[in-house]
């Protein structure tokens, strides 16, 4: 089994990302053959400085790594170092129709937020379609803001296949209801975007100073809170304490005398220590940049490897070769 995903270079990454993204894919690490990438392109349809483009790729890439990804029994890659993606997006687009990128809630979303909308961000998911099929994906584990465009994925190799002959793999995506979306210090979801982000690998009195700074309602600690386990604080604990300990946090919460300041407090100890190890191993990777580079420029040529084949399989399909 083939299984891909990727994340974008722009911004620091957040908890929402750790526990949507990184964590199952480091787990499937023992299911398949993995491989993952940076989505440099795609951030250009938001992100216009070179400079932080380039810290944000090799930032993720330490955060990868030090989140538990194993170079040598996966693939990590640079998107833009296997530019033969590009190509691949101009095939998929001819047979795309315009209706269903208007319909894109990223677009959507996007524009609604006042980004002005240009041809690369109304075209990524057909990007993100070239990604997947490029390296014959069976399985795409993602948040469930990306579920539509895996859906679009399938149904762009579903028509390709169906007017070209048999070319693609129809990919599945697989999408965590735990940690399906996590909120954001403000409620939403967590979004780069939206900055309400908790950090994975953030300074210790900035973490602290956001955290504490979630805003609670105006009971009093005494009242008893029969919603405590719709409570923001609650919610991100529970991702990051042992259960007994968040269930404990929940109900000392619902029967009142458990105020938010220690409550929040709590949460900063657990999110600091469940951390502690990946913090380590970022220092030692941070010390030693060759180490990170080799591992992209190996992945690339790896990648390469199964994107060759791929490519050339669809340009004969449909008359180019
Ligand atoms: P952001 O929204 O912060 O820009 P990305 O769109 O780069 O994040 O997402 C990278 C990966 O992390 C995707 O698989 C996405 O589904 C996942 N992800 C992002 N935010 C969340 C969240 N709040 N909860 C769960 N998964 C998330
Ligand atoms: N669009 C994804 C996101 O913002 C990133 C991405 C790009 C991706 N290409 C992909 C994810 C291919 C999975 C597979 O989160």
């Amino acid at each position: 089994m083939r299984i891909l995903t990727g994340i974008q270079p722009s911004g620091q990454l957040h908890i929402g990302n750790y526990f949507g993204a990184i964590k199952p894919a480091v787990e499937l690490q023992t299911r398949g053959d993995c491989t993952y990438f940076i989505a440099d392109y795609h951030s250009m349809t938001s992100l216009t400085d070179a400079a932080a483009r380039r810290q944000n790729t090799l930032d993720v890439a330490l955060d990868w790594l030090a989140c538990g990804l194993d170079p040598r029994k996966n693939v990590l890659f640079r998107q833009s170092d296997v530019p033969e993606v590009c190509e691949l997006m101009w095939i998929l687009g001819t047979l795309t129709p315009m209706g269903l990128l208007e319909r894109a809630h990223s677009y959507k979303d996007k524009t609604a937020k006042g980004l002005s909308p240009n041809f690369g961000l109304f075209a990524y998911p057909v990007l993100m379609a070239a990604d997947i099929l490029l390296y014959d994906t069976n399985l795409v584990p993602v948040g469930r803001d990306q579920k539509q465009h895996v859906e679009m994925t399938r149904d762009i190799a579903i028509k390709f296949n169906h007017t070209y002959g048999e070319t693609f793999v129809v990919p599945e995506p697989e999408i965590r209801d735990e940690t399906a979306v996590v909120p954001g210090l403000d409620g939403q979801k967590m979004s780069k975007s939206y900055g309400n982000t908790l950090p994975i690998f953030g300074e210790e009195k900035a973490v602290r100073k956001l955290i504490m700074s979630i805003v609670m309602d105006s009971r009093t600690p005494q009242e008893p809170k029969p919603d405590a386990d719709k409570n923001l604080a609650i919610q991100l604990l529970r991702l990051v304490a042992p259960v007994e300990v968040a269930a404990d946090y929940e109900n000392r919460l619902r029967a009142g005398g458990l105020g938010y300041g220690d409550l929040k407090k709590a949460l900063f100890e657990y999110y600091w220590t469940f951390f502690a190890p990946y913090r380590a191993k970022r220092a030692e990777l941070a010390a030693n940049l060759d180490y990170v580079h080799d591992v992209l420029r190996d992945g690339a040529a790896r990648a390469r490897t199964t994107s060759a084949d791929v490519l050339d399989r669809a340009r004969k399909a449909c008359g180019l070769s």
